[in-house]
């Protein structure tokens, strides 16, 4: 533990990756970040874009891709998802993603997400307190995160939680909304990460 009381072992961004163009391992086995990288990996790590196939991704389903070292999440929400999030307003803390460096022009919006295909949120999966990498939460009220808990993102180290638009909850540590990056898609099922030239 450091001295402010992180597991920096979590900093490490364990992430699991999924089938992605980049997925940096094989479904199901977690591996340490970086750890792993093979030359063309590596490059997409300095800041290269990154395509992700969305193809075979359930409603509900989450994939993990790296973009710049970073773990980022393309999430396929539920119908009853972007049902939800309306409702959520008032217990949020930036319910209309008015903190601008926090996700591009075409993401502020209720559910922080291109209107073309607004079920799909892309999303930097790190913590806006101290930078641990989140816990993908999509179980209703479940007993450790309460009745209300209508689905989204658990921070395991300091308690920090979001909704599944990455919104930030009042009172927890985080002071921000998660950042979305700039994107935007080479067809149906093709998202491009980290780069958005071109795009309606
Ligand atoms: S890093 Fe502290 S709550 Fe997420």
């Amino acid at each position: 533990m450091s001295n402010d009381g992180v597991d920096t072992s979590r900093r490490r961004f364990l992430i699991t990756a999924t089938s992605a163009v980049g997925a940096v391992g094989a479904a199901g086995v977690v591996i340490p970040f970086g750890l792993s990288m093979n030359p063309s990996a590596r490059a997409k790590a300095a800041g290269a874009p990154v395509e992700v196939d969305i193809s075979k991704l359930e409603t509900g389903a989450m994939l993990t891709v790296a973009w710049r070292g970073k773990p980022v999440w393309v999430l396929k929400r539920t119908e009853q998802n972007m049902k939800d999030l309306p409702s959520l307003d008032s217990t949020v803390a930036d319910p209309h993603s008015d903190v601008t460096s926090q996700q591009p022009e075409y993401a502020h919006n209720e559910h922080r997400s291109r209107d073309s295909r607004a079920n799909i949120l892309v999303m930097v999966g790190i913590c806006t307190h101290l930078g641990c990498s989140p816990t993908y939460r999509p179980d209703v009220a479940p007993a450790d995160l309460g009745d209300e808990w209508k689905g989204g993102f658990f921070c395991p180290c300091h308690g920090s939680k979001y909704d599944l638009a990455g919104r930030v909850f009042k009172n927890v540590p985080a002071p921000l909304n998660m950042v979305v990056p700039p994107y935007k898609y080479l067809s149906e099922t093709l998202v491009l990460v980290g780069d958005d030239k071109g795009a309606a």
